[in-house]
């Protein structure tokens, strides 16, 4: 028997989807012509599926920054920062991200993933508990699945089921942290971080966020939901990614707690992997500063998510409870999703599909990224064809329009 036999559910799940032209799962970008516009099977394509918050993958300030240190420095580090050390642009990145979020200090890592990995398998150990909420990400669930502590989930952002979980905890000894998204990724909703964060003074818990889809999209300054929300002193550790509004790769963690640098030699998913390349750091910076120096950035993304959201909701279509800029719509079966995100697709519209198990209603989605680089006749034009669409397929006049539904 092959070793891997044991994927072969799997394997015809991907092979059906594999037959379709194209196959949702191996869409390919021939071209790249602005960070909201590529071409797909030769189709000049609006992307409304990147995560491109802030539309900087293309800004020229970034792009020059990133090529002079390209130039200077070379493709890689080839090593690890603890191994081989660091060059001054990683620390000088660790500074900039501690002042921007106010904090004393802050870790780099490869990716947003390895953040999660690193600081989740870390930060607890044996005999202590780590109290996930039940729709957090793959990297989390994975870091605590590398770690020793406990895990115990709540149901989604719900404070009165945590407060349960975290009350039956009461005199165990051991640390227990408490760890939520500032907005989830597949819906778009916001965690109710004020509650969360009264639970979590009540109960004597640690809490970290993991800002990576609200980092520069919420908050005055941009510094996520906890700034939104007024709790960044109930917060104690935020995790992030450069991948998303920062237009690069990469992921930090950010924290005032005394003897944080003890993590860079405990935490493997920092010390076992090399460092960052110079030129994505340099980008990732010159982010940073368009980020904190430009706010119309964030109001024009703000926007753009609220049209979208709205468009759609009057369209009689099925959005997450939150106006945000995920904008997922939720239909009845698999096949009528597919159907149609190839309709869109073929009509010059790209966004992600996602299946059941990982979506959170358990029902498919069509899952939408807003930029502030988009136009209002691109936001216009997938409103437009959303509507079009629903139509052909049969789905509009038979939904509710009512929210999808959270998960239990
Ligand atoms: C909530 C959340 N955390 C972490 C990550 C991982 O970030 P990255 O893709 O930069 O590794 C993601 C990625 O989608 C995410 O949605």
């Amino acid at each position: 028997m092959s070793i891997l036999a044991k994927f072969s559910q799997l394997q015809q799940t991907y092979d059906q989807l594999g037959a379709l032209q194209p196959n949702p799962f191996a869409v390919t970008f021939e071209q790249i012509l602005s960070s909201t516009e590529g071409v797909i099977d030769g189709r000049r394509t609006i992307l409304l599926g990147t995560n491109n918050y802030l539309g900087l993958t293309m800004d020229a300030d970034c792009i020059a920054q990133s090529v002079q240190a390209l130039q200077q420095q070379g493709t890689g580090t080839t090593g690890s920062r603890v191994a081989n050390g660091s060059y001054a642009s990683h620390r000088a990145l660790e500074q900039d991200l501690a002042k921007f979020f106010q904090r004393q200090h802050c870790m780099v890592f490869s990716t947003g993933y390895q953040a999660n990995l690193g600081m989740l398998s870390t930060l607890v150990g044996r005999g202590d508990h780590l109290i996930l909420d039940a729709d957090s990400h793959a990297s989390i669930y994975d870091g605590a699945r590398l770690g020793h502590a406990e895990v115990i989930r709540f149901r989604h952002s719900d404070p009165d089921d945590l407060y349960k979980r975290l009350r039956r905890l009461k005199d165990t000894p051991g640390s227990k942290l408490i760890v939520v998204e500032g907005i989830y990724s597949m819906l778009g909703d916001l965690a109710p971080l004020r509650e969360i964060a009264q639970v979590k003074r009540e109960m004597g818990a640690y809490l970290m966020v993991d800002e990576a889809h609200s980092m520069g999209v919420l908050g005055e300054h941009g510094r996520g939901l906890a700034e939104a929300a007024g709790v960044e002193a109930d917060v104690d550790f935020i995790v992030g990614t450069f991948s998303k509004s920062l237009g690069s790769v990469g992921g930090f963690c950010v924290a005032d707690i005394e003897g944080f640098n003890v993590l860079r030699v405990a935490c493997r998913p920092y010390m076992f992997t090399a460092s960052l390349p110079p030129s994505i750091i340099a980008s990732t910076r010159q982010a940073l500063r368009h980020l904190e120096a430009d706010a119309t950035l964030r109001a024009r993304l703000t926007n753009n998510a609220n049209h979208l959201y709205e468009g759609l909701r009057e369209l009689g279509l099925q959005v997450g409870p939150h106006a945000s800029p995920i904008v997922s719509v939720a239909l009845e079966d698999q096949a009528l999703a597919v159907r149609f995100w190839n309709a869109l697709l073929h009509n010059g519209l790209y966004l992600n599909l996602a299946l059941p198990p990982a979506t959170p209603s358990n029902k498919p989605l069509l899952r939408a990224s807003v930029s502030a680089a988009h136009s209002r006749r691109q936001i216009d034009r997938a409103i437009q064809l959303f509507g079009e669409v629903a139509v052909q397929l049969g789905v509009l006049g038979t939904g509710s329009g009512a929210p999808i539904a959270m998960v239990a």
